[in-house]
């Protein structure tokens, strides 16, 4: 039997590169537009990403309006407050001290949203699991997320934003669902540790302690944190 070839050693080491570097980025940006073909290049790594019966749920809206980007970032300094409201004492101040977007600093943000009743893929893998159209969605994401740092441009995923005002802002229709909304950009520095951790916010997780075979680890449940 022949054996399928993995790339050379350059280019699995380029991959693995890309993984172990990608950041979350949400500073630092610099307002040096990209040039269109390489948000081509991103947005092709995109849509080249698997999805659940072939359906290619994902759609792509780019924003590079200063207004409409306005109108996002005070979304989100709106959900911000509501999620520093919901923290007390310490763990409020570390909250309070995060840098948690780039929606003004990125020159072009990109929404991700997912078509979830779209009928391309003929519902084959969906009847047993629909939210798997929204998984698909998400695998464009880190597609475009790694080849972005392949790129030199760096990428963070904003969260903290009300669904319903971002459908509106951007004229999303209700039954769309928002998935990412990302800030996208040249930027001047990688950091080499996601940004949570080194504000003290959380530490990674080291693999083993997430890993069981052949069952579920009940160890898992017992030793969940106090939020
Ligand atoms: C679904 C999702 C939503 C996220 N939302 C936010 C967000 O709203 N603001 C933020 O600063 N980072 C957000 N992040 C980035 C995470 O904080 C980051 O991925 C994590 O801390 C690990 O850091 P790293 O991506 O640099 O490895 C989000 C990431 C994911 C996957």
């Amino acid at each position: 039997m022949t054996k399928a070839a993995g790339f050379d050693e350059g280019a699995r080491q380029a991959v693995y590169r890309a993984i172990r570097e990608r950041r979350d980025v949400r500073r630092g940006f610099l307002p040096e537009p990209m040039p269109d073909d390489l948000l081509d290049r991103l947005l092709e790594a995109a849509h080249n990403a698997p999805s659940v019966g072939l359906m290619q749920p994902w759609r792509f809206i780019v924003i590079r309006d200063i207004g409409v980007r306005e109108t996002i970032h005070k979304i989100f300094v709106d959900a911000n407050q509501e999620a520093l409201a919901g923290y007390a004492g310490e763990r409020q101040q570390t909250y309070a001290g995060l840098k948690l977007e780039g929606i003004l600093e990125a020159p072009q943000n990109l929404c991700i949203v997912c078509d979830s009743q779209s009928h391309q893929g003929h519902e084959l893998g969906r009847r047993t699991m629909p939210e798997t159209a929204l998984y698909s969605a998400v695998c464009a994401v880190q597609n475009l997320w790694l080849a972005a740092r392949a790129e030199g441009i760096g990428v963070g995923w904003v969260s903290i934003l009300e669904p319903n005002q971002l459908r509106h802002a951007l004229k999303i229709p209700q039954h769309i669902t928002p998935v990412a909304y990302l800030c996208l950009g040249y930027v001047d520095a990688f950091a080499t540790e996601p940004d949570l951790e080194r504000a003290g916010w959380e530490k990674r997780a080291p693999l083993k302690s997430v890993l069981a075979f052949d069952r579920y680890d009940s160890n898992w449940d017992a030793e969940r944190p106090t939020p």
